[in-house]
């Protein structure tokens, strides 16, 4: 009896030793035997990681499966608790007409056959330009601009982007004769589009936009700023 346990021990311990041994492997990169794998990588899922190959191992059920994910429609993004700011997180209200189906085709099962854009026309601009932040806000909109609408719309505004001094495109209007519009229709034609400008919605916050706004503002009438609107301005221009 006392032998057979001996020997049962030694058995175990073999078996042990065996599955220990067998954990290592040659490649001091390689984490061996995974006993538990939760432990060595995030189960979080990552974006921009190829799950379907990891450490050169290769897993077919994950190979090819886009794990950066575009967000379902509707998705509120966060990142900070700021009223004000988590109002700018919210969703656009208007939504797309029924006419852009044929140009900004992806809004498919959101269109309506209101006239949005002319809704938009009461739509206020949420960041109120004041003494302090104004500076911050054209710098921030002179940045956005350069980089998302200048190559069309010019430096100036005036329409003559290097796009369109190329010969390549045509059609962009000068910003000084677009006073009547109102803020709320700027941001709507920037964030779905208009005939041929396409739709800045998917590619910048709706804080961004209304910043573009002010900044669109500021080509139409250089001196636009707190307390000083495009329209109100005009108005004055024209009775002095
Ligand atoms: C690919 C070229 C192109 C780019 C990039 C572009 N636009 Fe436009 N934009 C146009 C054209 C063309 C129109 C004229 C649309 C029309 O009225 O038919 C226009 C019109 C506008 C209007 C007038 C909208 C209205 O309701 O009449 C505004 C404001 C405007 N763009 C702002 C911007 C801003 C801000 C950006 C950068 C985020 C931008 N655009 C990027 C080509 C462009």
């Amino acid at each position: 009896m006392k032998m057979k346990l001996k020997s049962m021990k030694i058995v175990a311990l073999s078996a042990l030793s065996i599955i220990v041994l067998a954990g290592c492997g040659a490649d001091k990169d390689s984490p061996g035997l995974e006993y538990m794998p939760d432990m060595y990588r995030s189960p979080a899922i990552e974006p921009y990681v190829d799950y379907g190959h990891m450490k050169e191992r290769e897993n077919m059920d994950s190979k090819n499966h886009l794990s950066a994910l575009v967000p379902p429609v509707g998705t509120i993004p966060y990142y900070g608790t700021d009223s004000a700011e988590v109002m700018l997180m919210l969703p656009y209200k208007r939504l797309p007409n029924v006419s852009f189906k044929e140009t900004h085709g992806v809004y498919d099962g959101m269109l309506t056959a209101e006239n949005e854009y002319e809704l938009a026309a009461a739509d206020v601009n949420p960041l109120t330009l004041t003494a302090d932040n104004a500076d911050a806000i054209f710098k921030e909109g002179k940045a956005l601009f350069t980089s998302n609408c200048a190559h069309c719309h010019g430096e100036k505004g005036n329409g003559e982007g290097p796009m369109v001094k190329s010969g390549a495109y045509t059609g962009v209007p000068d910003y000084a004769n677009l006073t009547n519009l109102s803020d709320g229709q700027i941001f709507y034609s920037i964030y779905y589009g208009k005939n041929m400008m396409g739709a800045h919605g998917p590619i910048l916050t709706k804080k961004e936009i209304w910043t573009l706004v002010h900044y669109v503002r500021k080509f139409q009438n250089p001196n636009y700023g707190p307390g000083v609107s495009v329209m109100a301005d005009t108005v004055n221009a024209q009775m002095q």
